[in-house]
């Protein structure tokens, strides 16, 4: 497989699906199939897999209007195999009713931000690109990066660096931020780069650089990301057929915890407190994972995809 080979779409956006063949090994279903694309992008993953099986029926979600129509454009080859919902992978169930599927043998949820989205500078993402404090994955929603900087109080800014950025010193960032929005409010992303770095100072050489974490997170704030993850695994594993799976493809640690926790909690035979004395909670297991350490990019993607660097996969099946 090379570059050449994926989806490329007529805007000049490419965008090269991460962990592309562990993802095929895992999804690839033999006759008809029915999958959910949660995280359709330009549908990178979903076209490997619709080309992979000529029979295979695809649910693709997105809340990006952009991506889904170049999601349309590169899934034009597989006709009516292909349906497209712009909306929230947290109500895929509902998705999935809509289109009269009550079942499916597979869901894929690519977490994150695409490389379109993050190339984009309107779209407000990347430190190094100027850019409005925008964010948002869905421009239809009305919280934007701007918004949360210039009115959140200081304490929800706090709890939203220290939560969702691991950051320390949330509470002396929260604080200068308020200070400083009183003068001049925040609206463009090198100008919020720089503030991160005068009030937390510069990162040494070979780390992140200071603003990576203080932009992670207000893009998951922005998007409700961990709650919007969390809602879609609890209805990923009720709507899969014996012997579906559920794929989750997680850039950073706070998200592989959530998938891990899920995974681990489905599988278990009994979710009792520990210590007592006798099982009450008559819980099933639902799934076993099948990767039980998260499954990593090969050093061949990674050279010509160094975003793949960061990704983890988890699968689980239905028993
Ligand atoms: C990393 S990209 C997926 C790329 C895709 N797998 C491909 O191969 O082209 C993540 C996509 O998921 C979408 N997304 C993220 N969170 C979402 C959510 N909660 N509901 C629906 N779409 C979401 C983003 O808009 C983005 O287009």
């Amino acid at each position: 497989m090379n570059e050449e080979q994926f989806a490329t779409s007529k805007d000049g956006f490419k965008h090269l699906p991460v962990l592309y063949r562990e993802v095929l090994e895992y999804l690839t279903f033999d006759g008809p199939c029915r999958i959910i694309d949660g995280t359709l992008g330009s549908g990178g993953h979903s076209s490997l897999i619709l080309k992979a099986n000529p029979q295979a029926e695809l649910l693709g979600i997105d809340r990006d209007g952009d991506a889904l129509e170049r999601a349309k454009e590169n899934l034009k080859f597989a006709g009516k195999r292909v349906n497209l919902v712009r909306g929230n992978f947290s109500e895929l169930a509902n998705s999935a009713n809509e289109i009269g599927w009550d079942s499916v043998d597979a869901i894929l949820l690519d977490v994150g931000v695409s490389s379109p989205q993050i190339d984009d500078s309107k779209r407000g993402f990347a430190l190094r690109l100027d850019g409005p404090l925008d964010m948002r994955m869905d421009k239809r929603s009305q919280i934007t990066a701007s918004r949360i900087l210039n009115y959140r109080a200081e304490t929800e800014l706090a709890r939203i660096f220290y939560e969702y950025g691991e950051e320390r010193r949330s509470r002396r960032l929260a604080r200068a931020i308020v200070e400083r929005r009183e003068e001049k409010p925040f609206e463009r992303t090198l100008e919020f780069a720089g503030f991160c770095e005068s009030v937390l100072g510069k990162s040494r050489p070979g780390k992140l650089p200071t603003p990576t974490k203080c932009f992670q997170a207000l893009r998951i704030a922005v998007n409700d990301e961990l709650d919007e993850l969390k809602r879609a695994l609890s209805e990923a594993v009720p709507l899969l057929k014996k012997g579906g799976r559920v794929a989750v493809i997680s850039f950073h640690s706070l998200e592989d915890r959530i998938v891990k926790e899920f995974f681990r909690e489905q599988a278990a035979e009994c979710i009792c407190p520990p210590g007592m004395p006798v099982c009450i909670c008559d819980h099933p297991a639902q799934v076993k994972i099948l990767t039980r350490r998260p499954v990593k990019a090969q050093a061949d993607e990674i050279e010509f995809n160094r975003r793949a660097a960061s990704a983890k996969l988890r699968v689980a099946e239905k028993i």
